[in-house]
This record gives structure tokens, C-alpha cells and sequence, in this order.
């Protein structure tokens, strides 16, 4: 039985939710396992209603499930900061997800807005740390508001966090035996301290993964090569900045927002799995937002809770929508159907089945 915390949040969240979690019955009645789960209203609505971003005891609460089905948190009437920091970043933190897990995958039938790449070119994942960094919230502002003001952000790399992220990254390439290949993204040659600790870990590290070939670029190259020459990349290591950078570029190239999805792994906790495009608030209601992305991250969490048969079995399904052209266009409103009904097609493959999955 696989307990699963369900948080729809806001905007479109909960809309490609339902989408999901239509998938994930089919998925579930198909492969035979059960399942249960339990919604919480955290995001927005909440917070304007109560003042609360997570209330007491949530967090305890969130960390007895299995896994966390995320929609998207992010609502136009609160300032930008609050709900990022006190919903999202808060679960990332104190269950200590500290992989964010993005796999950025071109699917057949997928239109790529790169000319000449296709499929087999754009299949690479980005293995963003996402506990630490510029993320932490540490820094300040002194003499504020004044002409003298001081702004101060700081970027926290722990030796240990860096090493387990660094580590994760070379098991997640030996396991997907692509061309066991890892590439760091950094900035060494500015962030002297920051990421002169990442490159001396990823070295260390490296020598026990003697069948795993190793690159360095900075991230400005990547941005560029992620456009011109996403074959060279397999699996991509990199802090929690620029990983959430590089990981909206190669959704672009992937397809879209309405196709990436991403998850949140502690790999010895509760691991959370999200679309990653944000609550979409212009859509919301209307029925046209994609849920392939959402529908894409409980493909993902089934993985993580070892239900890999399943997992083909969804993205087969996905594959089969797309690359029969079914879905016409994976943005938000011209997709040719609706939200409910991409992902009854999608439901309807994982109870038939396709050839060959
Ligand atoms: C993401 C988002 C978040 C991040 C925001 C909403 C805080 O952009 O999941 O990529 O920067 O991590
Ligand atoms: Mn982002």
C-alpha cells in the first residue's frame, strides 16, 4: 500500500492534478497494487483565508507518507517570496529532498523547437542540489532604504551536501546507462570558493566511478550547448541556482512546460513530485492547461516507489498520445482538446495498453 500526500495548491495545480491522479487509478488497477490518498489545501487560497503558509505539525504530518503529489504553489494576490518560501521551499528543506531530479526527454511526435533534433538527440537529466546554495535565505540588507543600502545573498555549500548530491549523480548515471557520461555545471572561474569546493568533490568522487566519463562546462556554455548540442549531455550535476536555470531551458527544448516534469528525492525519506511550469494562474479554470507534465511526475514517483511496470506503462501511454499526434501542440490552450480529455486518452492507454510496452 502506497500512502501518497496530495497537495493540488494553485492556479492550474489543481487542475492537472486530477489528471494524475486519473492515471494513477488506471495505472493502479492495471499492475494490481493499492494505493491511498490524502489531500491537503495548502497554497494560496489558504494562506489569504488564514494568514498560514504550512500550519503546525504539517511538515511531521507530510513526512509519514510515502510520496508527495505536488500541483504547483504560486497565486497572484500574494507577494512573490511567501508562498515559494514558506509552502515549496519549506518541504524541499525539512524533508531534506535534496535532489531535484529533472529529466529532460524529447518524446516522439513532439515537435522540437531546435531544427535538426530529434528524440534520440535531446535525452539528458539534470541533477539540480536542492537543499542549499543561494536558496538558503541567508544574507541581509544593511542601512535599508537608504542610498548606502547593502544587499547581501549568500550561496551555503556544504562539503556534505555538495558529496551527497555530487554522489547521487554518478549512481543516477551508472543506472541509466546512457552514455555514462556526468558533466558539472559551474561557474569556476567566478564563484571561487563555491564552486572550487564542487570541483574538487566531483573529482574525489569520480575516482570511484571509473566507468563513469567526466566533463566540466560553466553554465553559460551549457545555456548554449543545451540549444546547439543537447547530445553531448547525459546526466548534468549542478548547484540549486543554476540547476533551476538549466532546467527551464531544457523543458524548453524538450517540448514546454507542459511536458516537464520534475521530482523532489530524498532518497532515504518522503520524495515530492511536481510538474514543474508553476501554477499558470491566466489558465486557471479554463480547462486548457496540459497535464502531461503532471501526469509525467506521477510516472516518476511511481518509479520511486517501485512500481517500475507501471511507470513504463504511463509513459508509453504518453508516448503513444504524442507521437500519434493526438495532442496537436503541448501549450496551454492549443493542444486540440482539453485538460480532462488529454488525460482521459492517457488513462485509456494505461488500461489498454500500447504495442510494445
Ligand atoms: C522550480 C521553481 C522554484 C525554484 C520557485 C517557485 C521557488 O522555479 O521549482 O524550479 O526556484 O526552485
Ligand atoms: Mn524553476
Amino acid at each position: 500500500m502506497h500512502r501518497i500526500a496530495v497537495i493540488p495548491g494553485d492556479g492550474t495545480g489543481p487542475e492537472v492534478v486530477v489528471e494524475g491522479l486519473k492515471v494513477l487509478e488506471a495505472a493502479a488497477s492495471h499492475a494490481g497494487f493499492s494505493y491511498d490518498t490524502t489531500t491537503f489545501d495548502f497554497g494560496g487560497e489558504r494562506y489569504l483565508a488564514s494568514g498560514e503558509t504550512l500550519p503546525e505539525g504539517a511538515i511531521d504530518e507530510l513526512k509519514s507518507f510515502d510520496a508527495i503529489f505536488l500541483g504547483a504553489i504560486g497565486h497572484p494576490d500574494v507577494r512573490p517570496g511567501i508562498l515559494e518560501q514558506g509552502i515549496l521551499l519549506e518541504i524541499r528543506f525539512a524533508l531534506d529532498q535534496y535532489i531535484n531530479l529533472r529529466p529532460v526527454k524529447l518524446y516522439p511526435g513532439v515537435e522540437c523547437p531546435l531544427r535538426d533534433k530529434g528524440p534520440e538527440q535531446v535525452d539528458l537529466v539534470v541533477v539540480r542540489e536542492n537543499t542549499e546554495g543561494l536558496y538558503v535565505g541567508s544574507g541581509g540588507f544593511t542601512r535599508k532604504g537608504t542610498k548606502d543600502e547593502i544587499a547581501i545573498q549568500e550561496s551555503v555549500n556544504t562539503r556534505m551536501g555538495v558529496e551527497r548530491c555530487i554522489r547521487y549523480a554518478f549512481e543516477c548515471c551508472r543506472a541509466r546507462d546512457r552514455d555514462r557520461k556526468l558533466t558539472l555545471c559551474g561557474k569556476t572561474n567566478v564563484l571561487t570558493f563555491a564552486h572550487n569546493l564542487w570541483e574538487r568533490v566531483f573529482n574525489e568522487v569520480a575516482e570511484e566511478y571509473p566507468d563513469i566519463e567526466t566533463d566540466y562546462a560553466h553554465v553559460d556554455a551549457i545555456c548554449m550547448w543545451l540549444v546547439k548540442n543537447p547530445e553531448w549531455f547525459d546526466v548534468v550535476v549542478t548547484d540549486n541556482m543554476f540547476g533551476d536555470i538549466i532546467t527551464d531551458l531544457g523543458a524548453m527544448i524538450q517540448g514546454g512546460m507542459g511536458i516537464a516534469a520534475g521530482g523532489n528525492i530524498n532518497p532515504e525519506g518522503t520524495s515530492m513530485f511536481e510538474p514543474i511550469g508553476g501554477s499558470a494562474p491566466k489558465y486557471t479554470g479554463k480547462n486548457v492547461i496540459n497535464p502531461l507534465a503532471a501526469i509525467s511526475a506521477v510516472q516518476m514517483m511511481l518509479e520511486f516507489l517501485g512500481e517500475e511496470e507501471a511507470a513504463r506503462r504511463i509513459e508509453g501511454a504518453v508516448i503513444e498520445v504524442l507521437s500519434t499526434g493526438k495532442v496537436r501542440n503541448l501549450s496551454a490552450g492549443k493542444m486540440g482538446m482539453g485538460t480532462g480529455e488529454v488525460g482521459d486518452l492517457v488513462a485509456g492507454y494505461v488500461s489498454k495498453g500500447v504495442p510494445g510496452v
